[in-house]
C-alpha cells in the first residue's frame, strides 16, 4: 500500500519542494514587450519535458542539514558551484545595452499562490535583491555582498551595487492550482499556455542595467531571493530561520543598435502577459527611490475546513499589511537615461 500511496503523495507535494532560481533573462523594451534572444544563467540547464533539474539549479543558504539555520555563515559562497566562473552550459547569455531594461524571470512553485505551506514567511513572500558588478569573484560570498553592497556602489568592497529590491511576489504571477490566489490571478491575468510557462505565469524582476556598464564585457548579476522564518511562527524554527536562494548570471554588454527605439511610450497596457514586463515596477525604473520596500510578517494562518482539490489544504491568511507596492533601487549613476 505504502509503495502505492508514496509516489502520489511525492506528486501532490511537489510544488512545495521545489525552489526557484533564474529560469530565463530577457530585454524589455521601451513599451514594457519583452524583445529579443532571450539569455540564461552560468551552468543552466535547459527545461525539457520529463526532466528535473531542481538539484541542479537550487542555491540554498544556508544548506540543508546545517546546525545553526538562523544566519548565513560567512564561508557561504554566493554562487552555487556550478555558477562560480563566467560559464555557459545549456543556453547562451543575454546580450543588453548600458542602460537597458531587463527581466529575470522564476516560476514561483506556490511559494505566492499558496503561502500557507510555510508559517512565518513574509506577506511580500520574500525579497529580492539583484546586485551587479564588472569584477566578480570565483570565490564571492554571501555576506560580503548581500545587504552590504549598496546603490551607490560604496557598501563593501566597493566592487558592485545594488541594482534592485523587490518583492518575490510580483503581484501578478501564478502556478496553476485550485487555491484563491491562484484562480483569482488565473481570472485577472490570463494568458495562452505557452510550451516554456505552460499555463503558468512566472514572477519577474525587472532590472535596469546602469548606463555606464562597459561595453564588450559581460557585466555579472546576482540574484539573491531572502525568504526569511520570523521568529516564533513555526514550532521547528523557534528562533526563526534564513532560508536564501541565489542565481547567478552574466550579461554580454553590447552596443546599442541605431534603430530608434527611444521612443519613452512607458508600458504599453493590454499587452500579451507572456512577454510584458511588470508596469508598476517597469515603469519606475530607473527612477531613484531611496527605500526598500517594507517586510511585513503573516500573523496568523488559520486551518479552513475544506481542502482542495490537489490535497492542498485550503488556508485562510491574516496578514498585518498586504504589500502591494514594488520599490526599485538605483545609484545615482543610473539615472533615467533613454533607451534606443
Ligand atoms: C513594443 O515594442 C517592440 C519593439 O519595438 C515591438 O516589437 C512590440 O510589438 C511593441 N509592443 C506593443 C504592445 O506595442
Amino acid at each position: 500500500m505504502l509503495i502505492i500511496l508514496l509516489p502520489v503523495l511525492l506528486a501532490l507535494y511537489t510544488p512545495i519542494d521545489a525552489h526557484s532560481w533564474v529560469e530565463q533573462l530577457t530585454v524589455i523594451a521601451p513599451n514594457g514587450t519583452f524583445v529579443g534572444e532571450p539569455g540564461y544563467a552560468r551552468g543552466n540547464y535547459e527545461r525539457l519535458a520529463g526532466r528535473s533539474i531542481d538539484q541542479q539549479m537550487t542555491n540554498l543558504i544556508p544548506p540543508l542539514g546545517r546546525a545553526v539555520v538562523t544566519q548565513a555563515s560567512p564561508t557561504d559562497y554566493l554562487c552555487k558551484e556550478s555558477q562560480r566562473t563566467p560559464t555557459q552550459l545549456e543556453g547562451a547569455r543575454l546580450k543588453a545595452s548600458p542602460g537597458a531594461a531587463i527581466a529575470l524571470r522564476y516560476q514561483e512553485n506556490g511559494h505566492v499562490t499558496l503561502p500557507a505551506n510555510q508559517a512565518g514567511k513574509p506577506a511580500n513572500r520574500g525579497t529580492v535583491y539583484v546586485y551587479g558588478t564588472t569584477d566578480p569573484k570565483k570565490d564571492e560570498k554571501l555576506l560580503d555582498v548581500h545587504k552590504v553592497w549598496t546603490a551607490d556602489g560604496k557598501g563593501g568592497d566597493g566592487r558592485g551595487v545594488l541594482l534592485a529590491v523587490q518583492n518575490f511576489d510580483d503581484g501578478r504571477c501564478y502556478q496553476i492550482n485550485s487555491g484563491k490566489i491562484s484562480e483569482d490571478r488565473q481570472a485577472k491575468f490570463p494568458h495562452t499556455a505557452i510550451e516554456l510557462m505552460g499555463a503558468d505565469l512566472w514572477c519577474q524582476s525587472d532590472i535596469k542595467l546602469p548606463a555606464n556598464v562597459p561595453v564588450g564585457k559581460p557585466y555579472t548579476l546576482y540574484w539573491v531571493w531572502d525568504w526569511p522564518t520570523l521568529p516564533g511562527a513555526d514550532p521547528t524554527y523557534p528562533k526563526g530561520k534564513a532560508e536564501i536562494y541565489t542565481t547567478c548570471m552574466d550579461v554580454d554588454v553590447v552596443a546599442k543598435s541605431n534603430s530608434k527605439l527611444a521612443i519613452k511610450d512607458g508600458f504599453v497596457n493590454g499587452q500579451d502577459l507572456n512577454k510584458a514586463a511588470i508596469p508598476g515596477v517597469f515603469n519606475t525604473l530607473g527612477k531613484a527611490q531611496s527605500l526598500p520596500p517594507p517586510t511585513t510578517f503573516l500573523t496568523s494562518i488559520a486551518p479552513a475546513a475544506e481542502a482542495s482539490a490537489t490535497g492542498v489544504e485550503r488556508q485562510t491568511l491574516t496578514v498585518t499589511d498586504w504589500v502591494t507596492s514594488t520599490s526599485t533601487i538605483f545609484m545615482e549613476r543610473s539615472q533615467p537615461t533613454s533607451m534606443g
